[in-house]
């Protein structure tokens, strides 16, 4: 009993010394033009100093550039055979044989950082440093919140080519215990759950939110209650993937006759399926699925829209004549493409802001890619896809809420009412 009361007591004051529990914490997320990168910005280290990062829904950890002027006075590596270690599944232990300095430290446990974007892998440090980002309650904004040991990788600078310009690493958002969700959910006492509405351009941000919400907007509304849920599927050989069951596409509401095998995950191989990917600009689709999928959509928008097909632009493999697309408020008006999930009733609706792609003045493209014959997943749901959706990722719960475009309700990803109340000087 009394073992109890020490332990309870020991969980009151931890949390306390996390910062007094803020609702809701959020991230700004801005879209890189040159790129179609979303980026997000942590503040790390001490003194706080803001790091701009590559948001990757699917990374498995936070990992930054420690070799291009990492200060902190807090930076701590992590010494092989800790608990920390165990927690980052490190199996690694590393010297170092030049001065010893953030990212070169003696007897201290590794990871694989990677940048996902290119496919490169290096080897990194498990290192803890102080981070911290602004909170919320409900519209009102909070203080910023910082928690004191999150775990991250450092990595060298050659890592970050092909990053957005100025980025200085990547936030892993993946189901594993040192994904940012989980560590952000362990420090401040939140469920495993975070919402991510992606922007649509480059000049107003978009927003992260983790833990309960509400995720109010201007209008006041909580989008949360306006969710439709899908369960998360793992893919036991890619673990940090947020997977969904599309069992069928429908094209201005007729099925595609598609091969079912490829739309599901084979446990075995890791192969088939469809997840999410905030580092793929554009959804990409099986080959055999490209070209059933690209055919319906043509077919329907020359006999149901008049659309003028014209020549394609790369790396697009359809695309009309602007001038023969009516635009409305939910953007061009086109077929719809329907993801539909575990009942014909539960269905993810790709309207024309999220279908089509603006090349040039005269000519807009479907923007769905060929993934390829041997596409280790079939679908893809990309960065272009996901702009002014809100996506809710309940983890413990295995389970993803989706609202289709905002645009239909009139808002977008930089409505949330969100502001922090103060800066935090570097
Ligand atoms: C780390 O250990 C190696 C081997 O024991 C040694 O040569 C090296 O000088 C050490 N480095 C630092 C930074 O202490
Ligand atoms: C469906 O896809 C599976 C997996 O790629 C393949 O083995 C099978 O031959 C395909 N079936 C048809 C009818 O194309
Ligand atoms: C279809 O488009 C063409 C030119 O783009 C136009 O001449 C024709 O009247 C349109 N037909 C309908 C039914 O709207």
């Amino acid at each position: 009993m009394a073992i109890l009361r020490l332990l309870l007591l020991f969980l009151f004051f931890f949390s306390l010394s996390e910062a007094s529990t803020p609702a809701t914490l959020f991230l700004p997320i801005t879209k890189d033009g040159a790129t179609h990168q979303y980026v997000t910005r942590i503040y790390q280290g001490t003194p706080l100093t803001p790091f701009p990062l590559v948001l990757d829904l699917a990374g498995q950890f936070l990992w930054v550039d420690c070799d291009s002027g990492y200060s902190s006075s807090s930076y701590r590596s992590v010494r092989c055979r800790s608990i920390q270690c165990a927690a980052a599944n490190a199996q690694r232990c590393g010297l170092c044989f030049s001065t010893p300095r953030p990212g070169c430290n003696n007897h201290t446990c590794g990871l694989s950082p990677e940048n996902t974007v290119t496919g490169t892998v290096t080897s990194g440090e498990l290192a803890v440093d102080v981070i911290a980002l602004p909170s919320a309650y409900g519209s009102e904004p909070g203080p910023i919140a910082t928690a004191h040991h999150f775990l991250f990788s450092c990595a060298p600078t050659p890592l970050l080519a092909h990053l957005a310009s100025g980025v200085r690493g990547m936030a892993g958002f993946g189901r594993n215990r040192i994904g940012l969700p989980s560590q952000l959910a362990a420090a401040f006492n939140f469920d495993r759950k975070f919402a991510i509405c992606l922007p649509s351009s480059t000049a107003s941000d978009g927003v992260v939110f983790f833990g309960n919400g509400p995720y109010t907007v201007v209008s006041g509304i909580d989008l949360l209650e306006t969710l439709q849920y899908t369960p998360v599927i793992v893919n036991p050989l890619l673990p940090d993937d947020y997977f969904i069951g599309v069992e069928s596409i429908k094209i201005s509401g007729k099925k595609l006759s598609l091969n079912a095998s490829l739309l599901s995950i084979d446990d075995r191989e890791g192969t088939g399926g469809t997840k999410l990917g905030t580092v793929v600009p554009y959804s990409t689709m099986e080959s055999s699925i490209y070209a059933i999928f690209t055919k319906a959509f043509e077919r329907a928008a020359i006999a149901a829209f008049n659309m003028t097909r014209v020549a394609s632009v790369g790396p697009f493999g359809v695309c009309f004549s602007s001038e023969s697309v009516d635009i409305t408020r939910t953007g061009p008006s086109v077929p719809t493409i329907d993801l539909v999930l575990q009942s014909e009733m539960v269905y993810w609706r790709i309207s024309g802001a999220n279908s089509m792609v603006q090349v040039s003045e005269d000519v807009m493209c479907l923007g769905f890619l060929d993934g390829g014959p041997n596409a280790r997943t079939s679908i893809v749901v990309g960065g272009f896809q996901l702009e002014n959706n809100l996506v809710l990722l309940d983890v413990g719960a295995s389970r993803l809420g989706f609202s289709s475009s905002l645009l239909t309700r009139q808002m977008t990803c930089s409505d949330f009412n969100l502001r922090p109340i103060r800066r935090v000087s570097s």
